[in-house]
């Protein structure tokens, strides 16, 4: 089970301190939330702040595009250090799913494809056998600090069924990541129904003990 802290929630007033603080802590990755006010209705930051991280730590860096034409940015996120890109199946994103997966591929980064709550499970079933990574959206993107929804669980649990029927083989190495409203219990609920990736912000980053809200989520 992987621990991927989003950085969203970070003091970025200080953001080398806290990277090197969660590294320290016993995070696995650090999650990079980018956000462009299209996709969805909140701003954060881009491919020099992706940069920035790369340097501070040794962990993968995972990134999670909430962006309109991924295709045209992420040759900027691969330049800048990123280990796995995530893109958005939803038409909204505005960007050939399959190309761009392949586009991922063919830059030697993981490949993630991810869903929001309000989207059909169907919309990724044609790519599961293209990507490295299923990102399975527990909050609505754009903030943090919100509810997770537990209904989405139906969605992890049919990847993970999908994932052992389609190719026993590939199913150790993909990953199914959670990422919205993860603390400790819900860490437990997603673990449970198969998810082995927690994205946490805020109960990481808002604890005075980033060791042990990160011990919390892995249930020790
Ligand atoms: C939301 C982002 C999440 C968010 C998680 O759109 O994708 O990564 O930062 O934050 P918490 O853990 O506070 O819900
Ligand atoms: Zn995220």
């Amino acid at each position: 089970m992987l621990i991927a802290p989003s950085i969203l929630a970070a003091d970025f007033s200080r953001l080398g301190d806290e990277i090197r603080k969660v590294e320290d802590a016993g995070a696995d990755w650090i999650h990079c939330d980018i956000m462009d006010g299209h996709f969805v209705d909140n701003i954060s930051f881009g491919p020099a702040i992706v940069g920035f991280v790369r340097k501070q730590t040794k962990l993968p860096v995972d990134v999670h595009l909430m962006i309109e034409h991924a295709d045209h940015y992420l040759p900027r996120f691969v330049d800048a250090g990123a280990n796995s890109i995530t893109v958005h199946v939803e038409p909204e994103a505005k960007h050939d799913v399959g190309k761009t997966l392949q586009q991922i591929r063919d830059s030697k980064c993981r490949v993630g494809l991810t869903l929001n709550p309000e989207t059909d499970f169907k919309l990724v079933e044609p790519f599961l056998d293209k990507i490295d990574m299923l990102l399975v959206m527990t909050v609505h993107p754009g903030f943090g600090g919100q509810k997770f929804r537990a209904d989405q669980m139906e969605k992890v649990k049919r990847a993970k069924s999908l994932f052992e029927k389609t190719c026993p083989e590939r199913s150790r190495r993909v990953d199914i990541e959670v990422d919205g409203g993860i603390n400790s219990e819900t860490a437990r609920v997603s673990i449970q129904n198969g998810a082995n990736v927690l994205v946490a912000g805020t109960s990481i980053f808002k604890e005075k003990d980033y060791a042990q809200a990160i011990r919390d989520l892995r249930g020790n």
